[in-house]
């Protein structure tokens, strides 16, 4: 079996994913985030989430999943949805899991919650981290284990992601995604530099690079210098460049 794992949610400004009644309200919804998303979902090969987290999109039925639930021992598929596997990790790998799914390879996205990101911060290939800056949710429900108190930045860190160059999804509501992938060097405030340009719509930019919004990640982990108000992360859509 060969996978790339990939993470995929959308936080506040205080790392929330949902709010105080463990809903997403409406103000974490964002048009470009929304189809970023729809369009990563669209080339996995697999997908996995609580019960909770269902994503709830048009191709949403065609679409292989893992639905985590401690309901049930033994793999099974899930009689509401032919197309789904229901998965208590207790008592069965994930590659068991996969196995049973019919999934050997390919790109397998991870969309929460909070403990179901947890169960693969080791595995990342990338997680993409949505940021909503101008959205606060106080009491609401942290985006993984540990946030709050911690920042998701700082768990990501500290699961040995760094963060790459962010895409502009929104431009109004300034609203980011960011790359962390594993490993790589901290970034130094001697390095930095622009977004660079786009290629080519959701392809990850392998650019080692940071700009404002990773920037300040790091401002906040590191304590470093804020960065220069002119470099802004470039669009992730080639059409609204
Ligand atoms: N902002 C975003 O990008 C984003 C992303 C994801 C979710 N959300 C929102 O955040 C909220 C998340 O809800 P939630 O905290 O209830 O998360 P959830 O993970 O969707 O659902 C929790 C349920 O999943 C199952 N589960 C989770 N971890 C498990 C494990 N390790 N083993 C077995 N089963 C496990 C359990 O189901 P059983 O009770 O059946 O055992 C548990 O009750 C929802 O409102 C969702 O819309 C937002």
């Amino acid at each position: 079996m060969s996978f790339r794992i990939e993470g995929y949610v959308i936080v506040s400004a205080d790392g929330m994913l949902a709010d105080a009644g463990r809903v997403m309200p409406d103000s974490l919804k964002f048009e470009g985030d929304k189809r970023f998303f729809e369009q990563a979902l669209d080339r996995a090969a697999l997908i996995v989430h609580g019960r909770n987290s269902h994503e709830q999109q048009p191709n949403s039925a065609r679409r292989k999943r893992l639905i985590l639930t401690r309901k049930i021992r033994d793999l099974t598929v899930d009689p509401e949805m032919p197309n789904a596997t229901l998965w208590n990790p207790e008592h069965a790998s994930f590659e068991e899991a996969c196995a049973f799914a019919d999934v050997a390879s390919g790109m397998v996205a991870v969309i929460g919650g909070p403990v179901v990101f947890d169960l693969f911060m080791d595995r990342y290939d990338t997680f993409w981290l949505s940021e909503a800056p101008h959205v606060r949710l106080p009491g609401g429900e942290g985006c993984f284990v540990g946030v709050p108190p911690r920042m998701p930045h700082e768990v990501l860190t500290a699961h040995g992601m760094r963060p790459g160059a962010p895409y502009l999804l929104d431009a109004v509501h300034e609203v980011t995604v960011t790359p962390w992938r594993r490993g790589g060097s901290l970034p130094a405030v001697a390095a930095l530099t622009p977004a660079p340009t786009q290629t080519g719509k959701t392809t990850p930019c392998t650019v080692p690079a940071t700009s404002y919004r990773s920037t300040y990640c790091w401002c906040a982990v590191l304590k470093l210098v804020p960065p220069p108000a002119s470099a802004k992360p470039a669009s992730i859509f080639a059409e609204t460049r």
